[in-house]
């Protein structure tokens, strides 16, 4: 089987491309632009894959003939900082729009599974615990990014299993976790990366006690393993979900390893979203699991940051 994975420099794409675990795998083809420059990616990728790097945007006419290769097409390429997106509304509408419009019309072409990565950011703004029955009127991207990824969800609903394609649309709660080309624009890396800095830990005014949904890296990367050896192509939208926390639980549990950082709270445009619950049912009772710990991933990333700053005191890493 010959898999492409679109965007695969990214936080996600570079733990998945190490830790990829499928029967009978052959070809894994990495087609990112390097937008956000993560050439570190492909450094000392493992030997036992038969890897080849396209740097092209999926935009490009040239994926054509890397999708009609491919058995499955895992969709990751994206402009994901959704704080930003309110500045970048055009460059999301081109990538997350018009771009995953023409990896779809490819997987259609060539009648190629594929697996759609949305976000539990569409559900936005709910009073108590959702899942995916939440009807669409109900539902509130607060960002012009999470408006993109509702936008791919119908997109993909209005043609897969029509005979043409199939696809999995999974939404993912906020990645923790380590990565060679993590970012550290999301909730729980941002914490990290400033307190690891021995700056002031910055937090939206009203989110100290809000509830949100989070996915541990391996869990992630486990989940598009069983969705690919499952061939879970179903057509349906699975949550994927490792746990709800309080911007709260996750300052507490890095002060376990930096125990001297102040917080300091700012205003967002995103920050009026109320706190909700995201569950992760569904996708139990189809055999995706959870096992990541928050603790023990915010150590490991807060060990591989050890050395950037002299002051912090590393005697819990
Ligand atoms: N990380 C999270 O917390 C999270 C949460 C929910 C959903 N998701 C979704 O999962 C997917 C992967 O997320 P990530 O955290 O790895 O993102 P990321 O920003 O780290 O990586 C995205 C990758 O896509 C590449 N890319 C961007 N535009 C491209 C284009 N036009 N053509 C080719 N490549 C392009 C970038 O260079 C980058 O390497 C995204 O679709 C994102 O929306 C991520």
């Amino acid at each position: 089987m010959n898999i492409c994975i679109t965007g695969a420099l990214g936080h996600i794409g570079s733990h998945l491309i190490r830790n990829l675990s499928v029967k009978g795998l052959k070809k894994v083809y990495l087609v990112d632009n390097l937008m956000t420059q993560r050439y570190a990616s492909l450094f000392d990728l493992p030997d036992d894959k038969s890897f080849r790097f396209f740097e092209l945007d999926i935009l490009s006419h040239e994926i054509d003939r890397v999708i009609k290769d491919s058995d499955v097409v895992v969709h990751l390429a994206a402009v994901t900082n959704a704080e930003e997106s309110f500045k970048n509304a055009e460059l999301v509408e081109r990538v997350n729009k018009d771009g995953l419009t023409h990896v779809v019309e490819l997987c259609a072409k060539y009648s190629r599974p594929l697996v759609f990565f949305s976000t539990t950011s569409v559900y936005g703004s709910q009073e108590e615990i959702v899942d995916e029955n939440c009807p669409e009127s109900r539902l509130k991207p607060q960002s012009p990014y999470a408006e993109s990824k509702l936008y791919g969800e119908k997109l993909i609903q209005g043609l897969a299993g029509r005979g043409k394609f199939d696809a999995l649309i999974l939404r993912l709660g906020t990645i923790f976790g380590y990565s060679v080309g993590m970012r550290f624009h999301t909730a729980v890396n941002k914490f990290i990366w400033q307190a690891a800095l021995g700056s002031e830990v910055t937090v939206w005014k009203t989110a100290l006690n809000q509830r949100r949904p989070y996915c541990g890296l391996n869990d992630c990367v486990r989940s598009i393993n069983h969705a690919i050896n499952e061939r879970i192509f179903d057509n349906q939208i699975y949550n994927i979900v490792t746990l709800n926390l309080t911007v709260k639980d996750i300052l507490d549990t890095i002060k376990a390893y930096i125990p001297d950082f102040s917080v300091k709270f700012v205003e967002s445009k995103i920050m009026n979203q109320l706190s909700y619950n995201v569950s992760n049912q569904k996708s139990l009772e189809r055999g995706f699991s959870y096992s990541d710990d928050l603790s023990g991933l915010i150590k490991e990333t807060l060990g591989r940051l050890g050395n950037i700053n002299c002051e912090v005191d590393k005697q819990n890493l």
